[in-house]
């Protein structure tokens, strides 16, 4: 920790620094459901965005990001989209606080990361997060921990023109150590689940692909569910969000817009159910059945609510045909990223020397491999 700390004070000029991070996270099951008030079972990884801050009179604010060796500085109160993406990220957030009144003076900060980009371990809402509980703490904004997962949320909406859910800035925020979080994105009520898995660890495989359409294709699925939940609504008006549907019986006589639509609303209840039995699983102890639900998670992510993509596609069924292996699928938005894998501990190195060999001879690429811990939540260091 020490180390980071030199690096971002030789980005910063001298005086006073104060230091934040935030995790990435995992997401175990419950993928695509956080925009519909579903359930989702996140954690936060041992891996961090981290920040310094250092307060000044420039009259501006001045961010680095070391790892691209990029500078952007803004005038205060300037808080409009510029050509770099990663600064959007802040600019927005501070465009969302200073729509609520929020005033700033100068400062200057810097970040630099381990969270692999494009992986599906939401480096990004890291970013976010890691600024916000910064710029909350230098400038004693007294925001509540959810205060900050729904300004991170609304500049994504507003400012990034994407339309995503809650489930990663509430990972990197809430979490605990050794545990996942059981969230009901509607209500926001959560329960903590210990995340032991016993003889079996926790495996993330890049597939080192991000297919285009990512952020086009994950506001297609929120257009497409919106479509499901209205023609569910003229039929049944008391339904508020899609994760309403536990039955997909209920789902025969309503009149969608198409199969595709109908298939969405599907994938949605047989995923939150998943969440259920998943998280029962792990108390009990059961960690074949945990197994049996990633794949079952994955075949709808690929079938019904088409977010998967052959490179993810190949590593599970390679994974499922392997032994010592329980369970994986796609992680994430889709389209690319990670796999989640539960295999025995003692496979790990076999595993993964089997996934490079084949992955690489069939898309001439080479995967990333990270065997990742269950961390804490975002905070000073
Ligand atoms: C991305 C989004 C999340 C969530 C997942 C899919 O990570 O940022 O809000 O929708 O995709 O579960």
């Amino acid at each position: 920790m020490e180390d980071v700390k030199v690096q971002i004070r030789s980005f910063l000029h001298k005086g006073e620094i104060d230091f934040y991070r935030a995790p990435g996270r995992i997401n175990l099951i419950g993928e695509h459901t956080d925009y519909n008030g579903g359930l989702v079972l996140p954690g936060a990884i041992d891996r961090y965005m981290y920040f310094g801050f250092a307060m000044n009179n420039s009259g501006r604010i001045t961010f680095h990001a070391m790892d691209l060796k990029e500078s952007v500085s803004i005038p205060l109160g300037g808080y409009n989209k510029v050509e770099e993406e990663w600064a959007n990220y802040l600019i927005g957030n501070l465009n969302v606080l200073s729509s609520k009144g929020y005033v700033f003076t100068g400062f200057e900060c810097a970040f630099t990361s381990d969270i692999p980009v494009g992986a599906g371990m939401s480096s990004s809402s890291a970013l976010e997060c890691a600024f916000l509980v910064g710029v909350n703490d230098v400038f004693n904004l007294h925001l509540s921990n959810w205060d900050i997962v729904h300004n991170s949320h609304q500049s994504n909406h507003k400012f990034m023109g994407v339309r995503g859910g809650i489930l990663d800035q509430f990972a990197s925020i809430f979490s605990s150590p050794d545990e996942l979080l059981m969230l009901n994105c509607d209500s926001h009520e959560f329960k903590k689940i210990d995340a032991d898995f016993g003889d079996y660890s926790l495996l993330l495989i890049n597939t080192n692909v991000k297919h285009n359409h990512v952020s086009s294709g994950y506001n297609d699925r929120v257009a497409e569910c919106q479509s499901a939940l209205n023609s569910i609504r003229q039929q049944n008006p008391d339904v508020s969000t899609l994760s309403d549907i536990w039955n997909i019986e209920d789902l025969d006589n309503i009149d969608f817009e198409s199969t595709t639509v109908k298939n969405r609303a599907v994938f949605i209840a047989n995923e939150n159910r998943r969440v259920i039995e998943l998280a029962l699983a792990l108390e009990l102890g059961d960690y074949q059945r945990c197994g049996e639900l990633l794949y079952q998670g994955h075949e709808g992510l690929s079938m019904r609510y088409e977010v998967s993509c052959p490179e993810l596609d190949f590593l599970v069924q390679l994974l499922k045909d392997a032994p010592h292996v329980l369970g994986s699928r796609m992680m994430g938005g889709g389209f690319g990223g990670c796999t989640i894998n539960l295999i025995h501990k003692n496979k790990v190195d076999a595993v993964r020397n089997h996934a490079l060999i084949m992955y690489e001879q069939k898309f001439d690429i080479k995967p990333d491999f990270y065997q990742v811990r269950l961390s804490g939540g975002a905070g000073s260091f």
